[in-house]
């Protein structure tokens, strides 16, 4: 028995001299001193031998569990310093390519716009998407039971406001910013916001519940139409690079007076009639108008004195007549393979 102790000491000692990684010292301990390993089993033999052999042996086989104990801790402490040393790193392999973010295409075309409105002395403003029933509706001239609700058919919130009313919706368009710009400056008054307005659509390449415009709004004394459609031209030849030919038509809207829809000239057939202008040469790409007396005064400005425009860019259609873009879920689909190309 204590050969065999012995024995397996030295084949435990001579085997851990040639380990060089910790897999290999952990299968040797679980070899020899594992549950089921060699060493163990000759540790329970100890049970069957005479009391005497029983205190000499087991003496012995304890001081051999104890050498073996601290030769494995001095093969760990050899080992983790290798490994250290392998964690050097050489600073002048080449690195690994970081993918650079960018923008998305409705953000690039905000940029812009907002760029061609501050040189005009736009300000830039912004407003939140959840919005009251007030600013979005009430205070724009849409009271509770008016028809053209039916259009801008939202996302309503069932928690109460502040005050424990059921107020809350999505907003349906950016319009609701025209108040609350009012309230905050009064009049005269040049600002832009653009942002992400929301509606219950059914969703098609041509309608989504989630897209981008972006309201502006000049007040002023003796602001008239021409002044909205000059405007409106810079703002075209800003994006377009170049002068585009528009037609005005009657719109209407409730919180303008007279309301206006421009069209330009089809960016795809130039005017001679293709499937994008249903063939007849013009897009569809801005309604505007002259701002209601009604929502000049829930914006606390002296309607007698001060008169403005208002209009309001659908920047997702917009960026798909820029960009060629023929289905509109792609701008929040977020496949890189699209969105990649901006
Ligand atoms: N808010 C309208 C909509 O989303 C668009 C609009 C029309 C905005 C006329 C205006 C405007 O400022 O004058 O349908």
């Amino acid at each position: 028995m204590e050969k065999e102790i012995l024995k397996i000491k030295e084949e435990i000692l001579s085997q851990a001299k040639k380990i060089k990684d910790f897999k290999l010292l952990r299968d040797l301990e679980t070899k020899y001193m594992g549950r089921k390993g060699e060493f163990t089993k000759v540790l329970r033999s100890l049970s069957a031998l005479s009391a005497e052999d029983k205190k000499k042996i087991g003496r012995l086989a304890n001081t051999v569990k104890q050498e073996i104990a601290s030769a494995f801790i001095e093969l760990k402490n050899t080992l983790d310093g290798s490994e250290k040393e392998s964690d050097f790193v050489d600073v002048t392999l080449p690195g690994k390519k970081q993918e650079r973010g960018h923008k998305h295409p409705i953000s690039i075309l905000t940029g812009d716009l907002e760029d061609i409105f501050t040189s005009m002395g736009f300000m830039v403003l912004d407003g939140p998407e959840l919005e009251s029933d007030f600013f979005n509706f009430e205070a724009l001239n849409i009271p509770k039971t008016h028809p053209a609700r039916d259009m801008h058919d939202t996302f309503y919130i069932d928690k109460p406001n502040k005050n424990n009313e059921l107020d809350l919706v999505m907003r349906t368009h950016t319009s609701s910013v025209q108040i609350r710009a009012m309230r905050e400056y009064g009049a005269p008054l040049k600002c832009v916001a653009a942002g992400r307005v929301f509606r219950n659509e059914a969703l098609d390449a041509c309608h989504e519940h989630t897209f981008d415009q972006m309201e502006g709004l000049k007040i002023g004394e003796d602001i008239s139409i021409s002044n909205l459609i000059a405007v409106m031209r810079e703002l075209l030849k800003g994006i377009f690079k170049k002068d585009m030919e528009v037609r005005v038509r009657p719109g209407y809207f409730p919180f303008v007076e007279p309301g206006i829809e421009l069209d330009i000239k089809c960016t795809i057939c130039g005017g001679s009639g293709c499937p994008s202008c249903k063939n007849s040469g013009w897009l569809e790409l801005l309604p505007a108008g002259m701002i209601h007396p009604n929502v000049l005064k829930y914006g606390g400005i002296d309607s007698e004195k001060y008169s403005g425009f208002a209009f309001g860019l659908g920047l997702t259609r917009l960026a798909m007549m820029k960009y060629g873009i023929d289905d509109i879920r792609l701008f929040n689909g977020s496949d890189m393979r699209f969105l990649s190309q901006f």
